[in-house]
């Protein structure tokens, strides 16, 4: 990696953390759980960020941390151009804990050999303590743990102790005999591996003697300093979207420039009932600030009428959506930046840190929305955190639970819900049948234990019968779905009570219905949405 790594370096503001605030530094090494090991820190209420990995000493120095964390990362430590740190780190008097690749750097730094393992090690596997240490507090003597490595430690230097093994790997966890330096071969910072957590609490408070002051509250002040500082007397746009990212990030922008922000909210005709006048209500409620909205459900579903593919779908309303925003946006005198609630998930999925030693595992369909041709600078102030660490933000700034809690709700809207023809008639029978199944499982208490939950409107019709007589008419699907990531999902297991009242309140109220199914994939093999 060179010194071209813009997610390590622009968007980690560390030249305003305050000399009195505990900091952890977790060393990038690529890992796809970097940014894990950081959030995790910050649940101990400690602030911690990711940096590059050869972040130099004297850096280091300065900024004073209680204590590093050296992440995974895919290379191995003997390859050509792996990445290192700088050697100087290792004369620094600050706790460090190597993880995986990390620990390998680490031990190999200290005078031990890292080689190839007899074969991969992946996935979970027992681990055993055997020497007593205030890294293991209130750990048991054996958990669970999850590995994910070919290279490990071998020979390991008098200097150190082997504190843990499992049944292939000697050295799962490592101390240094007199300095506060410790390795672990597995991630802590993964669920699979059972207290995980605690054992990173151990590490940041026993081990770096952190008190766990820190408040998401401290990060929203350091952001909107950050902000004030970028921004000056400049305008920003923000694009609404009425879910929680954006409301975060416009909430946000708020507070720190209150009348110099602009929000552009597209009405694109594909948006679930009521939607509009929510976001509108919303906006109102929370910001006394200049809101756009614009009506262009009119041209969206001229430019879907006919089409049925999912991709061209996308495609349409996508271009659509940056030709109707770039309009409104030009309207709006000396704007110069355009704010965007990017989550760190978008960043390491889209693999826009390509030039990092990171892998990238997939192209994520949430990434991209507005290009850089728009000619703005970007703000994206939510790109070092996860959804959860998100919403603790929109709390601690105000907004509404319901809006917090919200479901995630995909770009494309109700196009890709709605499968077939899009026409106004059969989004209407969609947008009451969706506002039924919402209504119910809040009702029932079911809509905060499901991730996600929509109708979707088939391209068949079905026979029936209503009275006398026989009826040919439209089926809806329901999904609601269980996950972690949204990466992989299972279907909810609704009770059948509730099922049923959903099925009887669709047919018997929504116009043109005759059918209702209950989707019971998980993803994979299926995907959440149905297009
Ligand atoms: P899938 O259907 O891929 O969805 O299992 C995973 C998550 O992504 C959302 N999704 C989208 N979000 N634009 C978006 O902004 C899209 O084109 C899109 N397609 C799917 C989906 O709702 C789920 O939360």
């Amino acid at each position: 990696m060179g010194a071209q790594d813009s997610r390590t370096t622009d968007s980690v503001q560390l030249d305003s953390v305050p000399v009195d605030e505990e900091l952890v530094l977790v060393f990038d090494f690529g890992s796809q759980t970097a940014q894990l090991i950081a959030r995790r820190v910050r649940e101990q209420n400690v602030f911690c960020q990711l940096v590059r990995h050869d972040l130099s000493a004297e850096r280091v120095k300065e900024l004073n941390p209680k204590g590093i964390i050296f992440s995974g990362g895919p290379a191995s430590v003997y390859g050509p151009n792996s990445p290192q740190p700088d050697p100087a780190i290792f004369d620094l008097d600050i706790p460090m804990l190597g993880i995986c690749y990390g620990m390998q750097v680490l031990c190999r730094y200290l005078g031990s050999d890292v080689i190839p393992g007899d074969s991969r090690e992946y996935g979970r596997t027992s681990c055993r303590i055997h020497e007593p240490d205030d890294f293991f507090a209130k750990l048991p003597a054996e958990m669970t743990v999850w590995m994910s490595h070919g290279d490990q430690v071998d020979n390991l230097n008098s200097q150190f102790i082997s504190l843990a093994a499992t049944s292939t790997c000697p050295f799962a966890a490592v101390k240094h005999r007199q300095r506060p330096l410790y390795g672990l071969q597995f991630h802590p910072e993964v669920t699979h591996t059972q207290l995980g957590g605690q054992l990173l609490s151990n590490f940041v408070r026993k081990i770096c003697g952190c008190k766990g002051t820190w408040r998401i509250s401290s990060l929203i002040d350091r952001e909107i300093t950050s902000i004030r500082e970028r921004v000056g007397s400049s305008r920003v746009i923000c694009g609404l979207s009425g879910g929680v990212d954006s409301s975060v990030v416009a909430a946000l922008l708020y507070r720190a420039i209150g009348p110099q922000l602009s929000c552009i909210f597209v009405d694109n005709g594909l948006l679930r009932k009521g939607e509009s006048d929510s976001v509108r209500k919303q906006f109102q409620d929370h910001f006394q600030t200049d809101l756009h909205v614009v009506d262009a459900s009119e041209l969206f579903l001229t430019e879907l009428a006919g089409v049925n593919d999912p991709q061209k779908k996308r495609k349409i309303i996508g271009k659509t959506f940056i030709d109707v925003f770039r309009k409104e946006a030009e309207s709006i005198e000396d704007a110069r930046f355009l704010a965007q609630g990017t989550l760190y998930p978008d960043v390491i999925e889209s693999g826009a840190n390509a030039d990092g030693p990171a892998e990238t595992i997939k192209a994520h369909h949430n990434v991209g929305g507005l290009p850089e041709e728009l000619g703005f600078e970007l703000i994206e102030p939510l790109r070092d955190l996860f959804k959860d660490e998100v919403r603790k933000m929109g709390l601690e700034l105000g907004l509404p639970e319901q809006l917090i809690w919200r479901h995630p709700f995909p770009g494309p809207g109700l196009a890709v819900r709605c499968l077939g023809d899009i026409t106004p008639e059969r989004l209407k029978i969609l947008r009451e049948a969706d506002a039924i199944l919402l209504d119910e499982l809040s009702k029932a208490g079911w809509y905060r234990k499901v991730q996600q939950a929509f109708a979707v409107i088939l391209p068949v019709q079905t026979v029936g019968v209503m009275g006398d007589g026989r009826t040919y008419e439209q089926v809806i699907a329901i999904r609601a779905v269980t996950t972690d990531d949204f990466m992989t999902a299972d279907w909810s297991q609704l009770p059948h009570e509730l099922l049923q009242s959903i099925s009887t309140r669709i047919t018997n109220s929504v116009r043109g219905v005759n059918r209702v199914v209950y989707d019971i994939s998980s993803k994979p093999p299926s995907t959440i949405e149905w297009e």
